[in-house]
């Protein structure tokens, strides 16, 4: 049986869309049941009605002061919905106390840095300004503190001499559509939390020492 899973939104969804295609090969442990968005107009939305899939706005504004109220109706939709994990995909909102132990062990997030580097916004830039020579990103167990929960997956990029943010980002996104797929397939089969090769946990990884292409 595929683990009912959801995904959490709040803008362009291409993560979601990694996740959406990756869940139609039948042998793929999770089905995205559910897409929710607290924001009415990100794009996302419109990728999860064009797979058919159940797609809700949760919107935050209303419940402005509230962010408890706000949760607990994401939970109720979630519980409603029958649904075992929750992906974070470009969800832009921090969770409290309530909903990450609602789900603890149960919720990924993907984040656009090798954590425990750059955690928060505006990673791209933090990187360049750093004069890191590595970047990338990571799939991780939500926890309470921001961006820090046990991680799944990381892949790692180059970071080039002629890089600006936009072209840095292009590169980290496509290993989180890769990185997404393979850190919900390991929690739902049941794999996350077993000893593995480092290698299958790292993808892309550079060698050290070598030259960026
Ligand atoms: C992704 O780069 C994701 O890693 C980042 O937002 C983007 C969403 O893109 N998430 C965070 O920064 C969370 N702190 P998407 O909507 O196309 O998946």
């Amino acid at each position: 049986m595929k683990r009912r899973t959801a995904v959490l939104i709040s803008g362009r969804g291409s993560n979601l869309k990694a996740l959406i295609d990756a869940a139609r090969d039948p042998r793929f442990p999770a089905e995205i049941a559910l897409v929710i968005s607290n924001e009415p107009e990100a794009p996302g939305l419109k990728l999860a009605q064009e797979a058919g899939i159940a797609a809700q706005v949760i919107a935050h504004r209303p419940f402005r002061g509230d962010r408890a109220a706000h949760e607990a109706a994401i939970d109720h939709a979630l519980t409603a919905a029958e649904i075992e994990l929750v992906c974070l995909a470009g969800y832009m909102r921090l969770l409290t106390p309530f909903l990450v132990g609602r789900w603890a062990g149960r919720m990924l997030n993907i984040h656009p840095s090798l954590l425990p580097a750059f955690p928060g916004l505006h990673t791209h830039a933090r990187a360049l300004a750093a004069g890191a020579k590595v970047h990338g990103c990571t799939v991780h167990l939500v926890t309470e503190e921001m961006d820090s929960g046990p991680i799944l997956v990381q892949a790692a990029v180059p970071v080039l001499p002629d890089d600006d943010e936009a072209t840095l980002a292009a590169r980290v996104l496509a290993q989180e559509h890769v990185i997404y797929p393979l850190a919900l397939r390991l929690l739902a089969g049941g794999e996350a939390g077993k000893p593995a090769s480092p290698a299958s946990r790292l993808v892309n990884p550079l060698p050290i020492g070598a030259e960026a292409p």
